[in-house]
């Protein structure tokens, strides 16, 4: 235990020194008694001025000392107090693992407007205006005037309209593309929020087929959930590639054999495809030469299918609840 240095002994010796029973002022005032009577009352009231001084200066260096004293004393013995470190949110931590991940094999991590034109959010996706499949994806539209030649203004509802961004960008193949961005859909419910995360893969070149779509999946899916986690592809539909396929990665609890969670052994993680035609010649790519294969999948979904991650209701994630962010 450090004490910094009183003081208080040398307040002590001052009082005594001027106050005490035989201090200075004693002595004067043993003095005054012999005065000439016209001077006591003047002399006096100097005395008692002085002495009044002298006695709350002394008092006003105790109160002072003891004061410092009592917030100077450091115990060097006890353990340091740590503050509290935050952390990236998980989110944040997912995007950045899985770009790491498919930089590994040379996909370019892009970003593009999150707020685009109907043209790359549908129509250059092989979306034409009055398609149906356009109904499925509640669409956020932006109340801008529309431009004649890519239409109306939307909040991007899928990251896939960085694909014809991307063509335009790199004028020709090779592409390997990972578009991560921000997407609004008019949805909330416990697996949906209005604004959520997707991950885009876009890879263009000669003589790409479904088995680099599935030899890309596998890897990405071993890396990001470990080397047990299998997938498939399952037939499906989408306007933008043909064949399609929803892509499916065996359940983290019960490993295949099925469960309460999973029924069937497998989770579905999003689709993929082969790029159709129409979206690469949207993007001017010479499709007697290139071919190519997509995918697009919810950042937040694909997250909470690593072992060990469940949450019951996704908008958590966006609630700001430290008590809840703190345990990731
Ligand atoms: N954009 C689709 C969606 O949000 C997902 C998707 C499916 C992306 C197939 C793709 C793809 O690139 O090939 O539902």
């Amino acid at each position: 235990m450090i004490m910094v240095a009183s003081g208080g002994e040398e307040i002590e010796r001052l009082r005594v020194h001027y106050l005490g029973k035989k201090g200075i002022l004693a002595e004067i005032a043993a003095e005054i008694p012999k005065l000439p009577p016209e001077d006591k009352a003047e002399i006096g009231e100097v005395f008692n001025d002085v002495k009044q001084a002298i006695s709350n200066a002394l008092g006003a260096a105790q109160t002072n000392i003891q004061a410092t004293n009592s917030t100077t004393t450091v115990d060097t013995s006890l353990p340091g107090v740590k503050p509290p470190l935050g952390h990236l949110h998980p989110v944040t931590k997912a995007i950045e693992e899985i770009s790491s991940i498919f930089e590994k094999i040379g996909f370019v991590r892009v970003r593009y407007p999150e707020v685009d034109w109907d043209w790359y959010a549908f129509e250059s996706l092989n979306m034409p205006k009055s398609h149906p499949a356009r109904d499925d994806i509640e669409t956020f539209f932006v109340d801008a005037p529309e431009n004649s030649r890519y239409g109306k203004m939307v909040l991007t509802p899928q990251t896939s309209n960085g694909q014809v961004r991307e063509m335009e960008r790199l004028k020709a193949p090779p592409i390997r593309m990972i578009n991560i961005a921000k997407c609004y859909r008019r949805q909330s419910d416990v697996s949906h929020t209005a604004m959520f995360h997707q991950f885009e893969g876009l890879c263009i070149n000669s003589d790409i087929n479904i088995t680099n779509l599935k030899g890309t999946i596998d890897y990405f899916s071993q890396q990001f959930f470990g080397p047990e986690r299998k997938t498939r592809l399952r037939p499906n539909h989408f306007q933008f590639t043909e064949p399609s396929f929803e892509v499916d990665v065996i359940c983290d609890i019960c490993l295949g054999k099925g469960c309460r969670l999973c029924k069937e052994g497998w989770l579905e993680l999003g689709g993929a495809g082969m790029v159709h035609p129409n979206v690469l010649k949207a993007g001017k790519i010479d499709t007697t030469k290139y071919s190519g294969f997509a995918f697009g999948w919810g950042v937040e979904r694909t997250y909470m299918m690593k072992s060990g991650i469940k949450i019951d209701d996704l908008r958590l994630l966006y609630s700001n609840d430290i008590r809840f962010l703190t345990q990731f």
